[in-house]
């Protein structure tokens, strides 16, 4: 039996990596990488079972990066949003986001509720991007609201509070080699199958992840049962 494949998220890692091999500075990589977001973004939209792709753009933890990489950051998702319209229009692609986008410039905020807004009809794929996410503060938030209507904390009531309720992820592709989470949906990829590639974002593509989840459909899935 081979398995679901509904929700996909991927931490797109490498592109300051990608750049610097090239001796480019690291926001070229950005730039590249947001290219194969697309192109990932659409063999999503085509794929018979993936619904859901959830992509890390902005951990609550990059605000640590030197100021003009933030500041380039910011200004080429706001850019990169505004251009990206006909192409969601052309996937048939929803644009969402989890994380807290209060974080970001009034102008910022508003590119996104208006790409939201345009987006919202589109039934092919939904595109998630985290943005200023962090899963500790993601879970830290939704227990505090609980607490605050003194209703009992369950693992379901928890759950449905998060920003990303019944969105369980099947696959959890991360590139550039690195091994670990980096505060991405914890609660979410519990009982997820990982896949760590040493590609880079930037030289990332659908057949590498076709590759990936062809793997993915065979690997066994016992949930804490036995086979
Ligand atoms: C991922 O690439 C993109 C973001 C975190 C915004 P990096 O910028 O982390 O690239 P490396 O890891 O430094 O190569
Ligand atoms: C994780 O990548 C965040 C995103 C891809 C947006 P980082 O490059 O920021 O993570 P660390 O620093 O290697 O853990
Ligand atoms: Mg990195």
């Amino acid at each position: 039996m081979k398995n679901k494949l509904t929700h996909l998220a991927i931490i797109m890692d490498g592109n300051g990596r990608w750049a610097k091999e090239r001796g480019h500075i690291r926001t070229k990589g950005h730039e590249k990488g947001a290219d194969v977001t697309r192109n990932i973004t659409q063999y999503c939209a085509e794929h018979p079972t993936i619904e859901t792709v959830t992509f890390y753009a902005f951990s609550t933890e990059n605000w640590k990066r030197p100021k003009y990489e933030v500041n380039f950051l910011m200004k080429l998702l706001n850019a990169w949003l505004l251009n990206e319209l006909d192409t969601y229009h052309k996937f048939g692609a929803k644009f969402e986001t989890v994380g807290d986008i209060e974080g970001f410039s009034p102008k910022l905020q508003e590119t996104i509720a208006y790409i939201k807004r345009e987006t919202a009809h589109h039934t092919n794929v939904t595109q998630i991007l985290a943005l200023n996410y962090g899963a500790r503060d993601e879970i830290a938030k939704a227990a505090s609201r609980l607490a605050n209507r003194d209703e009992e904390i369950t693992e379901d009531s928890l759950g449905a509070e998060l920003n990303t309720p019944y969105r369980d992820i099947d696959l959890m592709v991360r590139t550039s080699g690195e091994q670990r989470l980096s505060n991405f949906l914890l609660w979410q990829l519990s009982y997820s199958e990982f896949y760590f590639t040493d590609t880079l974002w930037p030289d990332f593509t659908p057949e590498e992840l076709e590759d990936i989840i062809d793997q993915y459909l065979h690997r066994e899935r016992r949930f804490g049962a036995v086979s």
